[in-house]
């Protein structure tokens, strides 16, 4: 997809795992290792343009000046449930980020996404939100969740999935041009029901043991 603004992770690790995600016969022990994994991955991706600052510290031999991030700027929204499936993975990477969480559902018969769940760190808008959810499909829950965080003013949103559809990116894309997306992959379409085709099926159910 030819658009600055979607950044499609194709390191051959990252797709190695989300194949063997999307195998039926993977355990849920399984999924849930290759998704924190995969997690992690993505986090490096995400975060590549993260900005660093300058302080002194002193080695064995001298002072210096070295460049560190501060993680505590840095807010993962997950999108629950299966939005918590992302965070374990991402936060041992960066230790020192917040959390928020937002809970939507989607209404089986609408596929519009409902409210029931809404907590953020203080401070919002000094700081840069990464929202998480594996599976971006419709795109309703991601442009219902963006709306809500934007009314916080932070600094910049980011989104980042496991796996979107050209359906959930022209969506996501068309309700917020300004909102990168990275995702691991831009599968083929969106069935009837919402689901992401080939895809991997539930990715609720299926980190969870739900089905
Ligand atoms: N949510 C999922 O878990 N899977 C899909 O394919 C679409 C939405």
């Amino acid at each position: 997809m030819a658009n600055s603004n979607v950044h499609v992770i194709d390191h051959p690790l990252v797709q190695h795992k989300l194949s063997l995600m999307r195998n039926k016969e993977a355990s849920t022990n399984s999924f849930r290792r290759l998704l924190n994994e995969l997690s992690m991955l993505l986090a490096y991706e995400v975060t590549r343009d993260m900005p660093m600052q300058e302080v002194e510290i002193e080695t064995p031999l001298e002072k210096t000046k070295v460049k560190v991030i501060d993680g505590k700027k840095l807010v993962f929204v997950s999108i629950l449930r299966a939005g918590n499936g992302i965070l374990d993975g991402m936060l041992s990477v960066v230790p020192g980020a917040r959390v928020g969480h937002i809970g939507l559902y989607r209404d089986p018969k609408t596929l519009t996404a409902v409210e029931y769940y809404f907590k953020l760190p203080q401070n919002v808008e000094e700081r840069d939100l990464i929202v998480v959810d594996p599976m971006l499909a419709t795109g309703n829950s991601a442009i219902a969740a963006v709306e809500r965080l934007k009314e916080l003013r932070p600094r910049s949103i980011k989104f980042v999935c496991l796996l979107t559809c050209p359906e959930g990116v022209a969506a996501l894309q068309k309700a917020h041009p300004d909102v990168p997306i990275y995702t691991a992959a831009i599968d083929r379409q969106l069935n009837d029901h919402g689901y992401i085709l080939p895809g991997l099926g539930d990715a609720g159910d299926r980190m969870f043991g739900t089905k």
